[in-house]
């Protein structure tokens, strides 16, 4: 079956017809359907399972953002968020960027960093080189950790010896460099820090206090890129002014971290979504866009000779397709089906490309019309949909309290009452 993201009008169905879409592009099954559809919500062994003291769900809308194509293949987003716009932003941005071929992606490795802190040396230069020169026993002690992960072709790959001057003295800090493959990797990290660290401290001197995994993940990065055409985003102008708005994030941190933040809505999304890590996600993107001294935006905007407008993103992704939630919890399963992606690179690349399109539509939005004639046109069909407006009726009602921008519950019951006497 060939099978197109590009739908249009998807947001004027009704969410049956909407899942009954989306269970046949994912060819998924009556009970993953039903897992996105969120009936009955989760089963109440399932919580249990997954944390302590449960009890109970929280439950958040989950949207199918459309319209992506991504290295040439098409795909169905699912995004897991509580905050109206962004779905149909990155449907849009999606939309508009399939003109020039969607968007093009890359990952490094899924390699992960082991942190292990040592303390008290001295003579922090000689330790630093004594562990390197025998860094073949760390990495064989870490491998020996993990037979499984070997088996998948991952295992520590190599190691980094730093020294950081603290306000008590200076530490020398491993970092071992593990290839995770489709985990998110905390576990198989931290197991290999602990296990290397008696050893690294027998080698050293000194005395031994953390073994962590870091979340600025710098070896395993997404990125991604589109092309957007000048005339599919209204021209010379909004691509200017997409262009200024991103040198406006560019040259200051408070906007800077806003323009970070409508990136993030995305990643975000489809991250929670999958069942995967947001905090670890949260915590490595900023970490990173600061890596300079500097913090800066995570994406870039730049004009291509034609006069179209060319974006990237690149930024840390611990994502996972195996262990944690995406195993367990039903709806994230349904959502990795339904995305197709058979590696944790894959759906960070997925991922980074829901970033890179979420920014964009934010910045064209911004640089126009600004982004509140949005957010009120689904404010204002809430608002007429709370007071029992008939279907048939709520785009009129909606265009017409957003047009005298009254989008109030009294102004729409005004208006639905006048339509319906029209109507009669
Ligand atoms: C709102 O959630 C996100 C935006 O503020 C992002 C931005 O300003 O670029 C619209």
């Amino acid at each position: 079956m060939t099978r197109s993201s590009r739908i249009e009008g998807f947001y004027k169905l009704g969410m049956s017809e909407r899942l009954r879409i989306v269970k046949e592009f994912g060819d998924l099954t009556d009970d993953e359907a039903m897992a996105l559809a969120g009936f009955g919500g989760l089963d109440p062994s399932v919580p249990d399972k997954m944390i302590e003291n449960a009890v109970g769900s929280f439950p958040l809308p989950l949207g199918i953002a459309v319209n992506f194509l991504v290295n040439d293949r098409d795909f169905l987003i699912p995004m897991a968020i509580e905050e109206p716009s962004v779905v149909a932003a990155a449907s849009n941005a999606a939309r508009m960027a399939r003109e020039r071929g969607g968007f093009w992606t890359s990952s490094t490795a899924p390699v992960m960093i082991g942190q292990v802190q040592l303390t008290g040396i001295k003579d922090p230069s000689r330790a630093k080189h004594m562990i390197l020169e025998r860094k073949h026993e760390i990495l064989e002690l870490a491998n020996k950790q993990d037979p499984m992960l070997i088996k998948l072709g991952g295992g520590a790959r190599d190691l980094e010896v730093r020294v950081i001057h603290t306000q008590k003295g200076p530490n020398v800090v491993v970092h071992l460099l593990v290839d995770v493959r489709d985990a998110m990797g905390a576990n198989a990290v931290n197991t290999m820090a602990e296990a290397v660290a008696p050893l690294v401290e027998s080698m050293a001197g000194g005395k031994v206090r953390l073994r962590i995994l870091s979340n600025l993940a710098t070896h395993r990065l997404a990125r991604a890129r589109a092309v957007w055409a000048k005339d599919a985003v209204g021209g010379e102008e909004v691509v200017d002014g997409v262009i200024e708005a991103y040198m406006f994030a560019e040259a200051d941190p408070f906007r800077c971290a806003t323009h970070n933040k409508g990136i993030m809505n995305g990643v975000d999304a489809v991250i929670l979504a999958t069942g995967n890590d947001t905090r670890a996600i949260e915590a490595g993107a900023p970490a990173y866009a600061a890596r300079s001294g500097a913090y800066k935006p995570l994406t870039t905007f730049e004009k291509t000779p034609e006069g179209d407008l060319v974006g990237t993103i690149e930024l840390p992704m611990a994502v996972g397709l195996v262990g944690g939630a995406t195993k367990v919890h039903p709806v994230a399963k349904a959502c990795i089906k339904l995305l197709g992606v058979k590696t944790a690179q894959e759906l960070g690349e997925i991922v980074a490309a829901v970033g890179l399109a979420q920014n964009f539509a934010a910045l064209r939005a911004l640089a126009t019309e600004g982004i509140q004639k949005g957010h009120m046109t689904l404010h204002a069909r809430n608002i007429v949909a709370s007071v029992g407006c008939p279907p048939e009726l709520v785009d009129e009602v909606c265009r017409i309290i957003v047009a005298e921008r009254k989008i109030r519950m009294d102004r729409a019951q005004e208006v639905v009452e006048e339509l319906k006497r029209k109507k009669k």
